[in-house]
Order: structure tokens, then C-alpha cells, then sequence
């Protein structure tokens, strides 16, 4: 059989004919590079929803099914027995790490999880109260001056010293970003503690590295707290070619600095509509303040004269449910057990999903909770404040970045990112 997809002119009758690319999994696309020289016509494709950007082996999501795979490997079965380093190494060397390899790569992490002294006073610059997601982009493009050599990398160790320097120290960018916003010393990494516990540390302890002292004694990071950070890590490690990543595939395509375009990425990431939307539905569900007034900001959310959206709720591509989602809510259910989840909170949080999931007008619309609607609940539970959650969404994202980043450069086929308009000016 032909793969190809015929288009009449309905005007002139001429009939055009474009090559249809399988995919290995999931939907074909349409061959359309040629379309401009055939037709002189553009295609128009507003939010790109019917646009496959690249190419791509990293990561394969199925909107109607709720699938999501890194590498080939679903996520229910990467957040339930593998770390978050190891979902790492998976993305960036298309293989889950064995126990040296591991162990090699948790290590390099640790020690390369200090960032320079000088970029340390940077961090003076911003004012008191500064949000640290624009502390923390600033900070990523910052580390490109530290590290300029990598604007040019020619060789596989190259990328890889270059990725994992980024990944190690996004925690330690982040931790000091938060320290910064309100006053506290900073503190550096521990080498003795893994990635996640590390994080935790960092935004934790005590000069001295003490940790706080209840009537008990002193608390210490406990095993679940890393656990559950660990898997919001894992669940946010890579989602193919949303808004951040389409950004730091387009700053790449200039030929521009690898942590600049990571910066560009965070930037991206801050938006309510994207990685933001984790903040505002903790200050949401505040704002609801009770279930008696879930019933009044239901009728907003589906008011069309109302700008008001609620928060958590739909996706561009999942449109049955998001698979991290529910990973999510299970382990909702089994921190509730063992941390202090705010249980005010979830009843209000419960009340919006249980309208919302039986509501016409959701329904109809394919909106369901997404990964943001329930991580903030976790986070506020691991003690993590509002303004650092999609900080976190960036340090679990670098590695997912990085991965596109690196796909991206040595693709033969790269090209410019240069999309097209419908002009309708004078
Ligand atoms: N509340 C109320 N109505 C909604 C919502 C919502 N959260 N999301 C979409 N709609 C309505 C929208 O008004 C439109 O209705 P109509 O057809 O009557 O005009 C319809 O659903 C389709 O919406 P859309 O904006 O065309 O859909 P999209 O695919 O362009 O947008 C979205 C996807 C995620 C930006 C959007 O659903 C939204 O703004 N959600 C709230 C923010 C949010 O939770 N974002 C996190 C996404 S998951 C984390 C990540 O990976 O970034």
C-alpha cells in the first residue's frame, strides 16, 4: 500500500500528495516539510495540536489510554521499582543503570552537586522576597559563564559530563533560591545523602547541618519523605514535547548555550497554564477556604464569561486521565498514614474532584486531574512551601530537558525552529 495522503485544491482541482511516516507506536504523521513548496500555501496549526515538532525515541504518551513511557518503560512500573536516579540514567542512556553503573553515576551526582562560589553571590543581587523560579532561571543561564565550554561539545563523555553537571546541581540551585527568598544561610550539599534526601536537606537544616529540634529531639529526613519526593521526581522526569521542552528545543535549534536553553525551559515551566499550575491549586483550594464553597467555584470554572479555570483540572493530551496522576493519589493515600497530610485541604480537594468528575460540562470536555492537582498536597506534607513547588517540577524536568537537548543536536535533520504566520495586518 502507498504511504501517502493525497490533498485536492478545491479551487483549482489540483490534487498534492505528501509521504505518511509510520511511528512505532502511536499515530503516524503526515509528511508536510514540502507543503510550502508544492502549494505556496502555509499550514495553519494554532497550539500545534496536530503538529509533531521532531522525531523522537525518548519518551511516548497515549492521551486516550493514559500511557506514558520513558524509553519504553511504562511509569507505573518505573515510580513503583526504580529511583529517580535510576529513571535518569534511563533517559539519558536508553537503558536502566546495573549496580556499578548505578552506583558511578550516584556518586559523580553527589560531588558534582556544589555550584561555584563566585555564582553563590549572584544570589545577593535579587531582592528580599524574590520568587525562586526567576531566581532560578537566572541562575541556570548564570552557570552557562561557568561552564562555556559546553556551547560546543563534539564527543559522547562531552554531553554526558555536560548533563549530569546540570542535574547535580539543579537541587542546589533551586535549595538557594528558596534560602535566599527568605533570608535563611544557604546550605551546601551533603555528600553522604542521595539526590532527593539531599534536596530536603538543603531546604531544611541548620547551619552546622543540624536539622530541627522538637521536644523529641532532633527530626531526621525520614525514609518516606524521600521516597515520596523521589517519585514526584520520577513522575515529572520527562513528558515528550510539551511547552518547556518545545522551548528548549527551539532555543537549542539557534545553537545557543545548553543551560541557557534549560533556562528558557524553567522560564517556560513557570506559567500557570504548565509546570505553575502546581502552586495555584494549593492557593486555590485556600482560596475556596471550605467545602460549602466548592458548589460557586464549579459554576466560575464553567462560566464562559468568567476567565476562571481550575487548577489541576484537563490537559492538551491526556483525555481520559494522566497516568501520573494516579500514581499520585495512591501515594496520597499511603502518605496519609505517615505524614501530616493536610486533611482541610484534601476535603476541599476531594469535593472539586468528586463535582467535577461527575459534571457535564467536564465530562464533555474530557477535564480530569492532572499531575498538579494532587503534588501539592505531598509537597505542603514534606513541608516544601507553595513558591518552591514548580522549582521541584524543575529539578525532577532538567534531566527530561537535557535528554531533548541533547536528541536535538545530534539530530542530522535539525533544523532552525522557524514556524510561519497567517497574515492578517495592513
Ligand atoms: N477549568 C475549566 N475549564 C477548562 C479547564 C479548566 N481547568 N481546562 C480547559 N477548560 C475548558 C476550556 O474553557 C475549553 O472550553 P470550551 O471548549 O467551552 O471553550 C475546553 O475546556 C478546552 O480547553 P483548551 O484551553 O482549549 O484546552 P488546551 O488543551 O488548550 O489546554 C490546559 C490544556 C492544561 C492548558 C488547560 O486544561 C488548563 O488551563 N488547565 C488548568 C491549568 C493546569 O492544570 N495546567 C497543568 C497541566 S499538567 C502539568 C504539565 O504537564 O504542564
Amino acid at each position: 500500500m502507498k504511504q501517502s495522503i493525497s490533498m485536492t485544491d478545491n479551487r483549482t482541482g489540483k490534487v498534492y500528495e505528501f509521504d505518511i511516516l509510520s511511528a512505532t507506536r502511536g499515530p503516524s504523521v503526515v509528511d508536510i516539510s514540502s507543503f510550502y513548496a508544492q502549494t505556496g500555501m502555509f499550514t495553519y496549526d494554532n497550539g500545534y495540536t496536530s503538529t509533531a515538532s521532531c522525531k523522537s525515541n525518548i519518551t511516548f504518551i497515549d492521551g486516550p489510554k493514559g500511557e506514558l513511557r520513558y524509553r519504553g518503560i511504562e511509569i507505573e512500573e518505573l515510580s513503583t521499582n526504580h529511583n529517580y536516579l535510576e529513571v535518569c540514567y534511563l533517559l539519558l542512556n536508553s537503558k536502566l543503570p546495573n549496580k556499578i553503573e548505578l552506583l558511578e553515576f550516584d556518586l559523580e551526582l553527589r560531588h558534582r552537586s556544589l555550584i561555584h562560589e563566585n555564582l553563590r553571590h549572584l544570589f545577593a543581587a535579587f531582592p528580599a522576597g524574590a520568587h525562586p523560579m526567576a531566581t532560578l532561571s537566572a541562575a541556570t543561564a548564570a552557570l552557562s559563564t561557568f561552564y562555556y565550554d559546553h556551547i560546543e561539545i563534539s564527543n559522547e563523555s562531552g554531553y554526558q559530563e555536560m548533563a549530569r553537571r546540570i542535574i547535580a546541581k539543579m537541587p542546589t540551585l533551586a535549595a538557594f533560591a528558596y534560602r535566599h527568598s527568605i533570608g535563611a544561610p544557604f546550605m551546601h550539599p551533603d555528600i553522604d545523602r542521595s539526590f532527593s534526601e539531599n534536596f530536603l536537606y538543603m531546604m531544611r537544616a541548620y547551619p552546622g547541618g543540624k536539622m530541627h529540634r522538637g521536644l523529641n529531639g532532633e527530626e531526621k529526613i525520614k525514609d518516606i519523605e524521600i521516597k515520596a519526593l523521589d517519585t514526584i521526581f520520577t513522575l515529572h522526569a520527562d513528558h515528550e514535547q510539551n511547552a518547556s521542552t518545545s522551548t528548549v528545543r527551539g532555543v537549542a535549534s539557534t545553537g545557543a548555550h545548553p543551560y541557557v536553553a534549560i533556562s528558557s525551559g524553567i522560564s517556560a515551566l513557570w506559567g500557570r497554564a504548565h509546570g505553575g499550575a502546581n502552586e495555584s491549586v494549593i492557593q486555590q483550594l485556600e482560596t475556596i477556604g471550605s467545602v460549602d464553597n466548592v458548589d460557586a467555584f464549579i459554576a466560575r470554572a464553567k462560566d464562559p464569561n468568567d476567565e476562571f479555570r481550575l487548577m489541576g483540572f484537563g490537559h492538551r493530551v491526556y483525555k481520559n486521565f494522566d497516568p501520573r496522576a494516579k500514581v499520585l493519589k495512591g501515594l496520597q493515600e499511603e502518605l496519609k498514614k505517615e505524614l501530616h497530610l493536610d486533611s482541610h485541604l484534601m476535603e476541599i480537594a476531594q469535593k472539586v474532584e468528586e463535582i467535577a468528575l461527575n459534571d457535564e460540562y467536564f465530562i464533555s470536555r474530557n477535564l480530569y486531574p492532572n499531575i498538579d492537582f494532587y503534588s501539592g498536597v505531598i509537597l505542603t506534607a514534606l513541608h516544601i512551601p507553595k513558591s518552591m513547588f514548580t522549582p521541584v517540577f524543575v529539578i525532577g524536568r532538567t534531566v527530561g530537558w537535557i535528554t531533548q537537548w541533547i536528541e536535538f543536536k545530534k539530530d542530522k535533520e535539525a533544523k532552525i525552529a522557524r514556524p510561519r504566520q497567517l497574515y492578517l495586518g495592513k
